[in-house]
């Protein structure tokens, strides 16, 4: 029988040692099926989120990526939570950065520390972030789903828990957002393009330009009619669907053909209420052919990467 290169080289080594040899052609890219575990294609749909008690449901991939659960990707986990009006869910995480987002219902957040407290009431379309510290208690007073995306499994990679907060709990009203992004879409130079977003910053994280230090959420619409030109990023992307109608779908893959479309593209069709992951490094194009303008929002782990430089956003 003919052994592995890997195995003589761990025969080699000394048992009493953790220190192992590769041969560098067999360790400089050690992501693949059965070692580090590429991250998959995966969408979840709204009747994750539509009926029973209150509960956090997370979209878990962990066992796809062999990483301690719940995690979505490497570093982030994003959940749905549903809480019956009247009745209250706790948002535990030992994370950097939580991000929350009302797709329905109204209630209360609130979040307290040995130094300090907080009180965020929301409604539907809002946006609010916090910082490690405290366990938030969501409060609902209709019957509400949130999307929530924390680093939990950055840190758990890690083996770190938070020392300190980043920046100051932070809200978004969904009436702003709307505002905004309608004024945007309603100008001149705005007419051709296919792709309307704005990005949700703070002022405490200037340099980065992104909602806290490690996620990054974009606010966006696809104009009907709209065929976006591919682009790519080292971030992953968890990408909500805030509404739509049918006809709207992403295409995603690995190559460009010639042409600047994306070869072979795996099609993933748009749910309002739905979530899908886009990984890293892959080209992805939206297209909406339904007649409607449709609503988006990706969350990435883009704070940390443009900290680390590493984001390289490139476009066909
Ligand atoms: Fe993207």
């Amino acid at each position: 029988m003919t052994q592995t290169p890997e195995r003589r080289r761990s025969a080699d080594a000394d048992p009493a040692s953790k220190a192992l040899l590769f041969d560098y052609r067999q360790a400089a890219n050690p992501v693949r099926p059965g070692l580090t575990e590429p991250i998959p294609y995966r969408c979840w749909g709204p009747e994750l989120h539509a009926q029973g008690p209150s509960a956090i449901l997370p979209l878990d991939l962990s066992d796809a990526l062999g990483v301690p659960g719940p995690a979505t990707s490497p570093g982030l986990a994003a959940h749905f939570i549903r809480i019956v009006g009247g009745e209250g869910v706790r948002a535990a995480a030992t994370a950097t950065s939580s991000l929350f987002y009302v797709l329905s219902g109204s209630g209360v957040c609130r979040s307290r520390d040995q130094l300090s407290g907080s009180e965020i009431h929301w409604q539907a379309g809002d946006l609010f972030v916090l910082p490690a510290g405290g366990t938030p208690l969501l409060e609902a007073s209709t019957d509400s789903v949130l999307y929530w995306v924390h680093d939990a499994p950055l840190l758990t990679y890690l083996g770190v828990a938070p020392s300190a907060p980043r920046f100051e709990p932070t809200h978004y009203s969904g009436a702003w957002l709307q505002q905004e992004l309608l004024a945007l879409a309603a100008q001149p130079g705005s007419r051709n393009s296919n792709r309307l977003s704005l990005l949700l910053a703070n002022r405490d994280l200037p340099s980065t330009r992104t909602v806290t230090h490690v996620l990054w959420a974009m606010y966006g619409l696809v104009p009907a009619g709209a065929t976006q030109a591919p682009h790519r990023h080292q971030s992953v992307a968890l990408d909500l669907i805030i509404a739509c109608q049918p006809g709207v779908y992403t295409l995603v893959g690995t190559e460009l053909n010639n042409d600047g479309s994306i070869r072979n593209p795996q099609r993933i069709d748009w749910q309002p209420g739905g979530a899908f992951i886009t990984p890293p490094g892959h080209w992805h194009a939206h297209v909406n052919e339904s007649g409607e303008t449709a609503w988006l929002l990706p969350i990435q782990d883009a704070g940390l990467q443009t900290y680390l430089r590493s984001l390289d956003i490139r476009f066909a």
